[in-house]
């Protein structure tokens, strides 16, 4: 039997210096040691939602190994994914794949959009033959309702917005990666084209057992994918659970606001263009985190919220929230406990 494949995150910590902050000594702190597991077995979607600003895409990012965190590691299957060669890094490379929002960046614009199915065709040996090769290509492209005519021989310009996400899609289907790393692919798509690409997300799991991270703005989406949910803030996961019961019986005051304030009627809202974000200040950024980010804002703060981090805490089995109405571990009392048993 094959070992499970696992992407692990363990306190993951993204800083950037530069802008306003640096004048005063600052530094903004995009991602805030950050742990979570991606694995094959079971393979299941986990949805990371979050405001505009809330370290989504740069945890994409350092998954992907585009950009190497200033804290923490990233293993794949016990390997950091930044000292990978030869063969492991091959491996990784094709293990996981990315599905961008709009891909158009990474099309070469000068080559036509067949060459990004052919070299991994050539490159991981997938067909022998140009027959084989482009019927392994046609049936991709039917996994995702794309005809071949509208699509092989064209440039990239030469395609619909929802053309190039789905031609993403067909080399997602015809490399059958692990994992598959989507950040924000359905907000630039309109309606019809998003349920069908959902499906097709949903369909990739089902039949191929592809795990996927699948990063939304949306609360909608989260609930129709199912699987797992993640709440993201201010760097930090808060809150993770069943995607129901995430989004039915939020447990984090943070999570509670938010579906409060989507408006019931539509389901299309997005958060950032309701929600009061309170502007972090400088001083939150550059000086104390040690403590619960959401503080301000809580109807349930206690003394403790402002003097130490809370750690994740068990809601209900298979939910956690990182607040102390559920109990009174620090996130470094945890970690440390962690580290000993
Ligand atoms: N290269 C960079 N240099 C400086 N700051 C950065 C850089 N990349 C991201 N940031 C900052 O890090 C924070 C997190 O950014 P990120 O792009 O991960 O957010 P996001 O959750 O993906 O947001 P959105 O929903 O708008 O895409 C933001 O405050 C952003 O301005
Ligand atoms: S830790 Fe404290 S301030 Fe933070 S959400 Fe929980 S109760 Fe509110
Ligand atoms: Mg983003």
């Amino acid at each position: 039997m094959n070992q499970p494949k696992e992407i692990a995150l363990r306190d993951v910590t993204q800083t950037f210096r530069g802008g306003a902050l640096s004048a005063i000594g600052g530094e903004l702190v995009a991602v805030d040691r950050v742990s979570f597991t991606l694995s094959s077995d079971p393979s299941r979607i986990t949805s990371l939602v979050g405001e505009s600003g809330s370290g989504k895409s740069t945890i994409a990012r350092i998954i992907l190994g585009l950009q190497r965190p200033t804290g923490g590691t990233v293993t794949y299957n016990g390997k950091d994914i930044f000292c990978l060669e030869g063969r492991d890094y091959d491996t990784y490379r094709r293990d996981v794949q990315p599905v961008f929002q709009d891909p158009y960046g990474i099309f070469n614009p000068f080559y036509r959009v067949d060459r990004i199915f052919w070299r991994p065709i050539e490159k991981f040996g997938l067909a022998t033959g140009k027959a084989r090769g482009l019927r392994l290509i046609e049936e991709s492209f039917e996994a995702v309702d794309l005809r071949p005519a509208d699509v092989l021989g064209r440039y990239p310009h030469q395609l619909s917005g929802g053309q190039r996400q789905r031609v993403m899609l067909a080399r997602v289907h015809m490399l059958r990666p692990a994992f598959i790393i989507a950040d924000e692919p359905v907000s630039m798509l309109d309606a019809a084209i998003r349920v069908m690409f959902l499906n097709v997300q949903l369909d990739f799991r089902e039949k191929y057992g592809m795990t996927t991270l699948f990063i939304t703005h949306d609360l909608s989406t989260a609930y129709y994918l199912g699987g797992e949910t993640m709440v993201i803030s201010q760097g930090r996961i808060v809150e993770r659970g069943r995607a129901e019961d995430v989004i039915t019986r939020p447990a984090h005051p943070y999570t509670q606001q938010l579906i409060a304030s989507v408006p019931e009627p539509d389901p299309d809202a997005r958060w950032t263009d309701r929600i009061e974000v309170s502007e972090q200040t400088a001083e939150v950024k550059s000086a104390s985190r040690d403590r619960c980010l959401f503080a301000e804002r809580c109807p349930h703060v206690k003394e403790r919220c402002w003097k130490t981090r809370p750690a994740m805490m068990d809601v209900r089995t298979g939910h956690v929230a990182a607040c102390y109405l559920y109990g009174a571990a620090s996130h470094e009392e945890s970690r440390d406990a962690a580290v000993t048993h």
